[in-house]
């Protein structure tokens, strides 16, 4: 495992990956506001949503997914996202993914080797989180990135990290697989209100079973003139 060059401190600061990643000038300010308004609220709802998702010891290790995906499933074009940076996604992928019930614990996120290599991710990993990257390949990672050749060793590998939530974040190639696995509890879903020209797109849910149910953490925005909604679903 070798440090990526590309990872150096100043980019992984400011790097969140996915759709998670990218940030504005004046961020700053705008974070700051940001968490007055809206922090403490979502960060219980992130942490109460969480409650029963805690790896058991050598038993069945359960995940989340946390994904966005337009009407027509689709989810990434030319290796990054279909649709303009969306804010309000990028917060709630960060809480979700980042708040621990445990102060002092951490969450790991799991993604394919083509989101590790993506234009947002850019192999750098996202930081307060475990980042898992799985591929059947012996790829190279950086130093604290764990590689996994398949869900249930990424899920094992986590576990052993002693994390408290897991979270599979794509892509379509990971969520497949990820979407039929009988340890899957939830699923996050940012519902983009348009059709973009995708060349990726994820398993239809609908078709699949999975139904919304009840969450505090619901929320719908609208930017750039994209609306979007965000959900949970469970089959
Ligand atoms: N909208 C969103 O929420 C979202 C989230 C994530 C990514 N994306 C977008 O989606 C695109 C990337 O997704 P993708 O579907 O092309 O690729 P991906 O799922 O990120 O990566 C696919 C690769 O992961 C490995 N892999 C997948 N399933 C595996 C399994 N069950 N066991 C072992 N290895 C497995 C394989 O790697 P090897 O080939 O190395 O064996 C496979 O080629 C990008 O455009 C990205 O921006 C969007």
């Amino acid at each position: 495992m070798t440090p990526s060059p590309r990872c150096e401190p100043t980019r992984s600061r400011t790097g969140e990956p996915v759709r998670h990643l990218r940030r504005s000038a004046n961020s700053a300010s705008v974070r700051a506001r940001e968490r007055s308004e809206h922090l403490r609220t979502a960060e219980r709802f992130a942490r109460r949503s969480r409650r029963a998702a805690r790896p058991a010891a050598g038993g069945p290790v359960s995940f989340d997914v946390v994904v966005a995906a337009d009407l027509d499933w689709g989810i990434g074009k030319d290796q990054s996202l279909p649709w303009p940076k969306l804010r309000g996604d990028l917060r709630h992928f960060k809480r979700i993914t980042s708040t621990t019930e445990t102060k002092g614990r951490r969450n790991a996120i799991v993604m394919g080797r083509k989101t590790w290599q993506s234009k947002e991710v850019g192999e750098c990993p996202l930081p307060d989180r475990l980042n898992v990257v799985v591929s059947r390949s012996a790829l190279a990672v950086p130093a604290g990135v764990v590689l996994a050749h398949s869900i249930d060793e990424a899920l094992a590998a986590a576990a052993a990290h002693d994390v408290e939530s897991i979270f599979i974040v794509g892509g379509a190639g990971l969520l497949v697989d990820a979407l039929e696995h009988p340890e899957l509890r939830y699923v996050y879903l940012t519902r983009i209100d348009g059709h973009y020209d995708c060349e990726i797109k994820m398993p239809d849910l609908d078709a699949r079973g999975f139904v919304r149910v009840a969450w505090e953490g619901e929320q719908s925005g609208e930017e750039h003139g994209v609306r979007y909604r965000i959900e949970r679903l469970r089959r």
